[in-house]
């Protein structure tokens, strides 16, 4: 059996989600457009798993957060698709893709063709197994990467009132699980390789700042180690985690967030690949010119940098969806991707933004002893502003320093940017 469509995009995240109402904008025909997930809920915006969905109280739950609510637009409901002709083929995942013949196999045994393909299959999370320790099924090792493990991980929490959670990994997902589990008045020991927090992104002195508020607020840190090994009771639940340090730590439950891997498996050997992903033109178009890739999977010329990056990031997705359709729909009035990378978190009463590059000198402004303060850094490489963090600003200055990070001025003297802090940004 088998189905044709024009647009097919494969994934149901959030790329998937930006793309099809991209698609709908720009006046895809009723049955043109098909999305094939192996989740079972139309696209979401995942940044809320690690959020909304884990507070103890008045948490999110679908169908309030399915795409693009994130970007203030409108909100993707299993019936907008129906309405707007867009078929929705969900929990059902493809097991292989033929780019030559331009048809995808799913696991339902359906062949689906396309005249033209958005991957849009994100990632997954990185296992324990692969790192050398066994243990993830036990149903109080928790990862995060979709609504099933986001429950599994809201049952931990619910299990294990006042007790002790060990978080595994210093990155986005350890930090914000962490935060998380805090606020579920869950006692908190965070455990990373790195000498500090966040370390793909934060400087030392910024990376320190959020240890001693989370200090503040109960959390533990054990860094410089790994995970050696679990311990697990009778029922199969882990008791006890092993340290590569020697130490032990009787736990009520385990987060891992040990990064991820983006999911290419079904085109290497058909497609070009690069940084792990999916080598793409600034029109998103893979080596294939059918087939374009976009979201965590896609590794996208940035202009601003002259080298291809992957973005594992919300904003990413969402605009390099937007930019595929219409260098599909419109290739004649697309021009290249023209993208400032824009990465942002909140945890507790905390909030940042990051814009451009981390690379160069930095220069901090701001206090960064003060607890709840106002604060940041700029990335000066080569003479020129390239990056810009900002905690706790107001709408105006996130703007400020996004708009900084674009124009990328010239900067000449390291002191009076610092003197200037973030009225340099705000005056650009
Ligand atoms: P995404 O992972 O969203 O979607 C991929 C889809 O493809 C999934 O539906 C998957 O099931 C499907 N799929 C994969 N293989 C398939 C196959 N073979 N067949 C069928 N379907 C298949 N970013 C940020 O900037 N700020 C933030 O606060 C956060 N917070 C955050 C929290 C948590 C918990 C996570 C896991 C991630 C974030 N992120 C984030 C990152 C952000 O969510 C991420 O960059 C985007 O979801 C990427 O969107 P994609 O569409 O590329 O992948
Ligand atoms: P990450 O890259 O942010 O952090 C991975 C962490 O894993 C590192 O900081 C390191 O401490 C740790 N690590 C690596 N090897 C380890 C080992 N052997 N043992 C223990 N720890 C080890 O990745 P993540 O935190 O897993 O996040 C997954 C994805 O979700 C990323 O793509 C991230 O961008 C995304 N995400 C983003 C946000 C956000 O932008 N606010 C929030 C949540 C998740």
């Amino acid at each position: 059996m088998g189905r044709a469509f024009v647009y097919v995009i494969l994934g149901g995240g959030v790329s998937a989600g930006y793309a099809a109402l991209e698609f709908v904008r720009r006046g895809v025909s009723h049955g043109e457009l098909c999305i094939i997930s192996n989740e079972s809920v139309a696209p979401y915006e995942r940044p809320a798993l690690s959020k909304g969905y884990l507070l103890p109280e008045a948490a999110a739950r679908l169908p309030s957060f399915h795409t693009c609510v994130g970007a203030n637009e409108e909100r993707l409901t299993p019936k907008w698709y129906k309405e707007h002709g867009v078929e929705l083929v969900l929990g059902t995942g493809v097991k292989s893709a033929d780019v030559k013949r331009k048809t995808l196999l799913t696991t339902t045994g359906e062949t689906i063709s396309y005249k033209f393909l958005i991957i849009a299959t994100g990632a997954r999370a990185l296992k324990l197994e692969e790192f050398g320790v066994n243990g993830s099924d036990a149903e109080n090792v928790c990862y995060l990467r979709d609504i099933s493990d986001a429950n599994r991980l809201v049952n931990a929490i619910q299990s294990s009132p006042g007790g002790n959670a060990v978080v595994i990994g210093g990155g986005y997902i350890g930090m914000e699980c962490a935060a998380s589990l805090v606020i579920n008045k869950i006692n908190v020991t965070m455990v990373f390789p790195e000498a500090h927090c966040m370390a793909r992104l934060l400087t030392p002195k910024i990376a320190s700042y959020y240890e001693e508020y989370y200090k503040s607020r109960g959390v533990k840190f054990i860094k410089g180690t790994v995970l050696s090994s679990f311990d697990f009771d009778s029922n199969g639940k882990v008791t006890d985690v092993t340290l590569r340090d020697g130490t032990k730590l009787s736990v009520d439950m385990v987060v891992v967030g040990i990064r991820i891997r983006p999911n290419t498996g079904l085109f290497e050997g058909q497609l070009t690949l690069e940084k792990g992903g999916i080598k793409v033109n600034g029109m998103f178009q893979s080596s294939n010119s059918s087939v374009y890739a976009i979201g965590d999977v896609a590794a996208f010329p940035v202009k601003a940098f002259g080298e291809k990056r992957r973005l594992e990031h919300v904003d990413s997705a969402r605009k390099s969806a937007k930019h595929a359709v219409s260098s599909i729909m419109e290739p004649d009035k697309t021009g290249e991707f023209d993208y400032i990378p824009f990465f942002y978190s909140r945890v507790f009463t905390l909030s940042w933004q990051f814009y451009g590059d981390n690379a160069g000198e930095v220069v901090y402004y701001g206090d960064l002893s003060a607890s709840g303060s106002t604060f940041g850094a700029y990335w000066v490489n080569k003479g020129h502003v390239v990056g810009a963090f900002l905690e706790g600003g107001t709408r105006e200055e996130y703007e400020a320093i996004a708009k900084t990070t674009t124009l990328r001025p010239a900067v000449e003297d390291l002191t009076e940017l610092e003197r200037q802090g973030l009225g340099f940004a705000v005056a650009v």
